[in-house]
């Protein structure tokens, strides 16, 4: 994992120093409410509906124990002794007070953390895969050109006052786990080290009010210019973004307007005058960060561990499921990835509580050289697992609601914080997220039910990413009601794709039946072994409507009841 140098340090520990200053002006009156609102949005404080929020960065997902026990920490003395876990490496702070903000600040530089540029219009969190350098369908590990482009983007003096918020995401796998179709730049990393590795950029992409599928706009990137092309790219944006409308200012807007080609002359032309400049990427400076990636001292797994596994597996049925949800394979042979799941029957997704975050800091000590990963579907993970140690792994990670095996099926959801907690939303999405697990808790109809995303968003803001969900939750508001428009279809990973609108928003209190009527559909129709995606795709969203209007004839018989 990266360790901070003296000069990383420092610059944290300045920044931290100055919004100090800051808040003590604001407090004393010598800077209006408008005047601390873009200050206060640099270092990721957000005022929300009740209390305001601070939102702390995990560059590329990678905590130490040492971290998550100070976030611990932090949320009992200043918050209510919980987080919550964004899909962007990012853990959100719900009721903290301003006047606080500047010593946890302070604190988060204790332990080599920051709230920088977790908001506001400039490059936020850059991202990537949980399974980042243990994955086996990996070529090269992306952390270190991770790491390399947070330094680049950090406090980038041209980059801090852009049109809009610019999203990176960087993968080295075969596999999409960090939706690179829908980021505002995407980079896939193609080739197995920085002898030859190159990159194919994709841009454009975003969810939001107006989705659109990112494209390529290079491939064959020599990694050795990564950071001048993004620079290429950014000063485009920068450029000619819109600043008059915020709904059309994202860099998609851009790429749409002036259409894939001339946005990518206009980048090339730009690029000449940077490519081969001070930011071409160097060996030594690659090998420099890289050195804090090193592979940790893995030992050769036994025979007697693997008989001891399936032994285990045979006498344990929970185990066996927890085996088949939660443990991914690892590239080293007797090791595996586990995700601890944060979606815990009655847990809000993502929520995770002080006591967690310890019991967390605890697993990673004991069994995964001292580090957990953020994954974006807002879980955790152990990424260097003994598998001759699941079953006790399994049986401490019980004990704090952290082995529900729903990974990946349907109570795994990607759920915002809605209504509970944000001030933008139509609509609570905690609730609707709650109301389905409870109807949902039964782990053999979860099983039966298969690989299925459900994603829930408070409002058109798409946080929760209900557009790429299989199923998708949206809450829109009805004469001030709260109501849920539902779509079907949307996937993420390579073929990611948004779900269709298939009928008319229903309200609150209709949201779980018309969900149990869609999984009705789909098991009346699926053929053997056919996910929910599949059958889907197969037969269309015809057979499905009957349940959207279904639910409306009740909803108006009831209206007019009440009328
Ligand atoms: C509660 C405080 C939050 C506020 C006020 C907020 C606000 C917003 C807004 C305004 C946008 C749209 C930006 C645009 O299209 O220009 C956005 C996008 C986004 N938010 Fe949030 N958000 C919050 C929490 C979260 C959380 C908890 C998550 C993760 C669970 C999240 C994930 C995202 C993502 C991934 C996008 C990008 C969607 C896209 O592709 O366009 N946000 N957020
Ligand atoms: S989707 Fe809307 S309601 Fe949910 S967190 Fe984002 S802005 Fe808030």
């Amino acid at each position: 994992m990266y360790r901070y140098n003296p000069d990383d340090l420092a610059l944290i520990r300045e920044r931290a120093a100055q919004f100090r200053a800051q808040v003590a002006r604001w407090r004393s009156g010598a800077l209006r409410d408008e005047e601390f609102r873009p200050l206060r949005l640099q270092n990721g404080l957000y005022v929300q509906r009740h209390a305001p929020m601070l939102r702390v960065a995990v560059p590329y997902g990678m905590i130490s124990a040492v971290q998550l026990r100070k976030l611990a920490d932090i949320s009992r003395r200043y918050d209510k002794g919980f987080g919550h876990f964004t899909t962007r490496h990012n853990l959100q702070l719900n009721w903290i007070r301003i006047e606080d903000a500047p010593d946890i600040l302070d604190e988060l530089t204790e332990v080599e953390m920051h709230s920088i540029q977790t908001s506001g219009n400039c490059i936020r969190n850059i991202t990537t895969d949980p399974f980042a350098g243990i994955a086996p369908d990996e070529g090269m590990d992306p952390r270190p050109l991770a790491e390399i482009l947070r330094q680049w983007s950090a406090m980038h003096p041209e980059f801090s006052f852009l049109p809009r918020k610019i999203k990176i995401a960087i993968s080295g796998s075969a596999g999409d786990r960090v939706l690179s179709w829908y980021h505002d730049i995407a980079l896939r990393l193609d080739g197995e080290d920085e002898e030859g590795a190159t990159f194919t950029v994709i841009v454009g992409g975003g969810l939001g009010r107006t989705p659109l599928r990112g494209q390529i706009i290079e491939q064959g990137l020599p990694w050795r210019h990564l950071l001048s092309y993004l620079e290429a790219i950014v000063r485009v944006f920068n450029l000619h973004g819109r600043r008059d409308n915020p709904y059309k200012a994202r860099l998609k807007i851009l790429v749409q307007r002036l259409g894939l080609a001339e946005f990518s002359r206009q980048t090339r032309d730009e690029w000449a005058h940077l490519k081969g400049g001070p930011a071409t990427l160097t060996k030594a400076e690659y090998q420099r960060v890289a050195a804090h990636f090193s592979p940790p001292a893995y030992r050769s797994p036994t025979a007697q561990s693997a008989a001891r596994l399936t032994t285990r597996k045979t006498a344990h049925p929970d185990f066996a499921r927890w085996l088949e949800r939660a443990v991914h394979p690892h590239k080293i042979p007797g090791y595996a990835a586990v995700i601890l799941s944060l979606k815990a029957p009655g847990q809000a997704p993502g929520d995770i509580t002080a006591a967690q975050m310890e019991s967390v800091a605890a697993l990673a000590d004991d069994f995964s050289f001292g580090e957990a990963r953020i994954a974006h579907e807002q879980n955790l993970v152990l990424a260097d697992v003994e598998q001759g140690r699941l079953f006790e792994l399994w049986q401490a990670a019980r004990k704090d609601a952290l082995a529900t095996p729903n990974t990946g099926l349907l109570t795994d959801m990607i759920c915002c914080p809605g209504g509970d907690f944000c001030d933008l939303a139509n609509a609570r999405s905690v609730a609707i997220a709650r109301a389905i697990q409870t109807r949902f808790a039964d782990l053999d109809t979860l099983f039966d039910l298969g690989e299925i995303s459900l994603n829930i968003s408070g409002c058109v803001n798409a946080c929760g990413h209900h557009h790429v969900g299989n199923i998708g939750i949206l809450g829109v508001d009805r004469q001030s009601e709260e109501f849920y428009q539902i779509t079907l279809g949307g996937s993420q990973g390579s073929a990611a794709h948004i779900g269709k609108v298939i009928g008319p928003a229903v309200p609150a209190a209709r949201v779980v039946d018309v969900v149990a009527r869609i999984l009705a559909v789909y098991r009346r129709e699926r053929r053997p072994d056919e996910t929910f995606l599949r059958t889907f795709d197969r037969i269309g969203s015809a057979p499905f409507k009957p349940c959207l209007r279904a639910a409306d004839a009740e909803t108006r018989a009831e209206t007019a009841a009440r009328n």
